[in-house]
């Protein structure tokens, strides 16, 4: 175990090209979050390290769409992102962005070391050009079928699909995403970083000297590492980015993958001018904080540049979470299925760490999970409400009735003081056991604890009863009742930052040391508390509906852009068409088929007989609004019989793109037995 003496903590740069979500925050930023609160309360030496990701292909795609300039882009998105992270209390040391000059110097530099070191192997090969558009197609410039999975809209470097990594040259029927023009091939020179030769040496880092890695992270890699490794191109021909140091390199910018997690670096130069203390001394432990998308870059690239660079430090560890899915389906930009955290702020304003307990709690630590609303209700309603909100109210409540808010005196423990002394010293443990570890979702659990085990407490004991018998043992519970509290309060701060402050203001104290919270002489007796105010609030049905129906909506609005209008059938001939016998017909009767919602039965007037045709319109029409209308229907169709009643015709439907349907009937009323054609 080696003896680190600071800690140096990075959390993924987010592309500028959107606000964040949910996924964002339990994916990388409230773990990292919480890990660097505590290490922070610890009074351990540490730097939180953030910032915006501001080059690579989806900026500019974005700033494409929309006619701006990708400066525009990431300037409106760094702020909103840096905003969003503000509110919801992730306490970095720096949120920086790699447009800034030091990012753009510090990767040039970076680059020209490994440069100059020979380490990058030159290649000149044929690559997608988009011949109208006069641009090289790197990474999301193209699009194509995946080899992998047949889905047609895979990336350059990606499908995302199925997940695989791809190079542009294995998409199938490739085109561009500028023009949607068929690429040529054109000649182009560029540095490659040759992970091929690293192999062996990033075999035995990862698999052999890091096993404890988490099983997600550690497998993943294996399996990179025994598929075998490439040369990772790190450079592009593109006109956004930070242009690549070299004379014969003008019009090339270097990969967002090679210069993002420089990022990290010159963030730290930005913060401190101290920052080589954190960067190049072995006493430092780096963990870096990310997404599964981003293991192979973090695990495998970027710490074969900073090897071979050689005067850096690698990642000590670097804890990847899976995805958070959002109701049962994938979150998605594109299709606004997603919760902004701009936008919940304005629903649930106060309200930051019910939604940080309900993603912390939930985390996706070992498997993709799932975001529901009702869950989120439930969590709030049924754990922070009625456990920790409703101890601490208790306590804080029956003190300032009991004693005019001042903390008693104590008389002499019990056994079950002497127990509940017990259990806060396994609890403080099992909380730095399980943070250290990067099991955030128990060390939750352990936190709320402590306000379970009040709840039993004044529940066993029942002081508002022995108050008329026994003064003298209220006094005990209520002091203890209340240095639970503040107990709470300090272990409870990595993941509950606004409601820890809250309760501190509340008790009418500073912030103490993590190193006390198993002290029961935190707040003496005779202090004076503020006037108690409710921790948190029920969330009701309501607001969980709207929520529920913003979903909705999305995801009406999305299929309804997406679908498309069905292509033509095969051609027919006309003896074909005039086999249909298409007539105007009267509705003479409507009423609904029992047991069947969709049903309608009808009896109709066909100018040739009275008949009967079940059809499928309930959901759109009520059987008295469609009484004496005029409908075209096809009187020839072999009869069917649905839910009993034999169908003799059908009433053609015009089908809208919303799957909803409507009768065709004539302009004007024309007599029954009229033909269609
Ligand atoms: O996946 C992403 O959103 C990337 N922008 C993460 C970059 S992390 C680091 F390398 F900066
Ligand atoms: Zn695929």
């Amino acid at each position: 175990m080696k003896n680190f003496e600071r800690h140096l903590v990075t959390s993924a740069l987010p592309y500028a090209n959107g606000p964040v979500h949910i996924g964002h925050l339990a994916g990388v930023y409230i773990p990292a979050d919480i890990y660097s609160r505590y290490l922070r309360l610890k009074k351990e030496d540490v730097i939180f390290i953030g910032g915006s990701d501001e080059h690579g292909v989806p900026i500019t795609l974005k700033a494409k769409k929309e006619g701006v300039s990708p400066q525009e882009i990431v300037d409106r998105y760094h702020s909103i992102i840096k905003k969003s992270f503000e509110d919801f209390g992730i306490s970095f040391d720096i949120y920086s962005r790699t447009s800034n000059k030091i990012h753009h110097e510090t990767a040039q530099e970076f680059f020209l070391t490994l440069y100059n070191k020979g380490e990058f192997v030159e290649k000149t090969s044929m690559q997608f050009y988009d011949e109208a558009e006069n641009q090289f197609l790197a990474d999301r410039y193209i699009m194509g079928t995946c080899p992998k999975c047949g889905a047609e809209d895979a990336y350059g470097d990606q499908c995302e699909k199925c997940g695989s990594s791809l190079s542009p040259e294995e998409l199938i029927n490739p085109r561009s995403v500028i023009s949607g023009n068929k690429p040529v091939l054109k000649e182009t020179k560029h540095w490659y970083l040759p992970l091929d030769k690293y192999e062996d040496e990033l075999r035995k880092w990862i698999l052999e000297d890091h096993k404890e890695w988490k099983p997600n992270v550690y497998g993943q890699c294996k399996s990179w590492i025994d598929s075998g490794l490439f040369p990772r191109a790190v450079t592009r021909d593109l006109d956004w980015g930070v242009k690549v140091p070299l004379k014969e390199a003008e019009n090339k910018v270097l990969y967002v993958w090679f210069d993002a997690p420089i990022g990290y670096i010159s963030a730290t130069k930005e913060l401190t001018p101290d920052w080589e203390k954190y960067w190049k001394n072995e006493k430092t432990k780096m963990v870096c904080f990310i997404g599964k998308d981003n293991i192979v870059f973090h695990c495998i690239i970027f710490p074969s540049m900073l090897k071979h660079e050689g005067t850096y430090i690698l990642p000590e560890n670097v804890p990847a979470n899976e995805f958070l899915n959002l109701e049962g389906d994938k979150i998605s930009t594109s299709r606004n299925w997603a919760v902004w955290l701009h936008e919940y702020l304005e629903e649930f304003p106060g309200k930051q760490d019910v939604l940080r307990y309900a993603l912390a709690s939930n985390m996706p630590e070992t498997k993709d999970n799932d975001f529901t609303w009702k869950d989120f209700q439930a969590k709030n309603n049924n754990e922070l409400v009625a456990i920790m909100g409703n101890f601490v109210n208790r306590a804080l409540v029956l003190t300032s009735k009991y004693y005019n808010g001042i903390i008693p005196h104590p008389g002499a423990d019990t056994e079950y003081e002497k127990e509940i002394r017990n259990e806060i010293l396994k609890i403080k443990e099992n909380i730095e056991k399980n943070i250290e570890n990067f099991k955030f979702r128990e060390a939750l659990k352990e936190a709320v604890n402590i306000t379970r085990l009040g709840n039993k407490y004044l529940a066993d004991t029942e002081p508002w009863k022995l108050i008329k018998t026994d003064g003298e043992r209220v006094k005990t519970i209520m002091y203890y009742s209340i240095q639970l509290c503040a107990l709470s309060a300090i272990l409870a701060e990595p993941f509950l930052p606004f409601t820890s402050n809250k309760l501190f203001v509340m008790l009418n104290i500073e912030k103490p040391e993590w190193e006390k919270a198993v002290q029961f002489d935190i707040i003496p007796a005779g202090h004076k508390l503020n006037e108690p105010e409710l921790l948190f609030e029920r969330i009701e049905d309501d607001k969980i509906e709207f929520q529920i129906g913003k979903l909705m909506k999305a995801k009406e609005e999305n299929e309804l852009a997406n679908k498309t209008v069905i292509p033509q059938k095969e051609i027919i001939t006309y003896d074909d068409f005039v086999k249909q016998d298409i007539r105007i017909a009267t509705i003479l009767e409507a009423e609904k088929v029992p047991k069947a919602d969709k049903l309608l039965k009808l009896k109709v007037d066909t100018g040739i007989d009275i008949r009967t045709i079940v059809s499928g319109i309930a959901k759109y029409y009520t059987p008295e609004e469609i009484i004496g209308k005029q409908v075209c229907v096809l009187v020839n169709l072999a009869p069917r019989t649905l839910r009993g009643i034999e169908s003799n015709g059908m009433v053609l439907m015009a089908e809208d793109k919303d799957g909803s349907l409507k009768f065709i009937s004539p302009e004007s009323l024309s007599s029954n037995g009229s033909t269609v054609s």
